[in-house]
């Protein structure tokens, strides 16, 4: 089997961190996204994975993952551009999969138990298509499924104003050839896309078999920053406790914590976890970082407390505040002037910024 990972569209919901990379590469528990799609692929034993590149900054993409090689896997790089919709990307793979059954993952989509047992379950059926379910309070955001007395799928519908269950699409496909007949015979929807709900409607229609898996663990989709933020939480609730890092004597840990190799937790700090800093970094003294923050490499904290946020690689935070819930880009200074006066709050700002003060 194959695996094609989607790395494309424009992420403008997650502006201004996606001005300047696709969003799929935003890290969550310092990893990006992406990276859990990949290693679900490879952990389900499928290691020939293609990835649809977007318009934002794909070059990003093949600098991180390369070859595959440094993953374990074979990557393939296919340019998308444009988002023209999930559908018409994966007909770009078409030439990648040629006459064998494959995965797509949304390289947006976290899933907790990974995709092993949905391939397995694949492996051994010889449904034309298979997809993944979960229930959701929000089903109007998603694709939704409309499942008979007995379980099978009878309708697909993208983003229904009224939805006729809580069943969300995962963005956890599987697919054999037959799904390129379906995507050619596709008309653009309303948003101008090329929907694979419709695709697979279409096999639904023509009489083929088209599984379904309500998934256990949970799911999330990463749309807007607060799911980013939640994703965090998600990943870092399952975090194992490892220090590479140098602690004072007098910090005060409680609860889970990941510290990177070259990173110098100073004197009265507390780290109160599930939380990751990564290498490099240099924090306190006397700083707080609470539950649920992914702090990346070679960041400064001095003083001041942070909590539920994740703030990207080489940034400097120095100020006394209390920082939470926030999405913190690479290479960001934040400073308090507490002192000086007038107290203004002077601001170097980027498009599409959010600043509560
Ligand atoms: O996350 C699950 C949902 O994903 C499903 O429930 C929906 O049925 C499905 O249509 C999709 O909905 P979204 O509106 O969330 O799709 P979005 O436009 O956010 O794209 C999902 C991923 O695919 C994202 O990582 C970007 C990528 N993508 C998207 C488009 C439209 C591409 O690579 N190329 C594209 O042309």
């Amino acid at each position: 089997m194959k695996g094609v990972i989607l790395h494309g569209g424009r992420g403008t919901r997650l502006r201004p961190l996606t001005h300047t990379g696709p969003k799929q590469l935003i890290p969550i528990a310092n990893k990006p996204m992406s990276q859990y799609a990949l290693e679900d692929l490879r952990e389900a034993g499928i290691e020939d994975i293609a990835i649809i590149l977007g318009s934002v900054a794909p070059e990003k993409v093949v600098e991180y993952y390369g070859d595959g090689s440094e993953f374990d896997v074979k990557v393939t790089y296919i340019r998308q551009g444009e988002p023209r919709g999930i559908a018409q990307a994966i007909g770009l793979a078409r030439e990648f999969v040629r006459d064998e059954p494959f995965v797509v993952y949304l390289g947006d989509n976290l899933l907790k138990d990974g995709i092993r047992e949905l391939v397995e379950d694949f492996r051994g059926s010889n449904a034309e298509a298979q997809i993944a379910l979960s229930h959701v309070k929000n089903p109007e955001a998603f694709g939704v499924a409309e499942l008979d007395s007995g379980g099978k799928v009878i309708r697909l519908v993208e983003k229904p104003k009224v939805p006729q269950s809580d069943l969300a699409l995962v963005g956890v496909y599987m697919f054999r050839r037959s799904i390129f007949d379906a995507i050619d015979a596709l008309k653009p929807s309303w948003r101008d896309e090329l929907e694979i709900t419709e695709a697979v409607q279409r096999l639904i229609d023509m009489g083929l078999t088209v599984r379904s898996h309500v998934v256990s663990g949970w799911w999330k989709d990463t749309g807007i920053p607060e799911d980013i933020l939640e994703a965090n939480q998600l990943v870092l609730s399952d975090l194992s406790h490892l220090n590479r890092g140098k602690l004072a004597d007098d910090v005060k840990v409680t609860g889970k914590i990941a510290v990177g190799e070259g990173t110098v937790i100073r004197t009265k700090c507390t780290l109160r976890g599930p939380l990751i800093i990564g290498r490099n970094c240099d924090i306190g003294p006397s700083t707080y970082v609470g539950p649920y923050t992914s702090v990346g490499d070679n960041v400064v904290i001095k003083g001041g407390e942070i909590e539920n946020s994740i703030v990207l690689n080489d940034t400097i935070i120095e100020c006394e505040k209390r920082i939470v819930d926030s999405l913190v880009g690479k290479g960001s200074r934040v400073f308090s002037n507490e002192t000086n006066i007038p107290r203004a709050c002077k601001l170097i700002i980027g498009e599409n910024t959010i600043v509560s003060l």
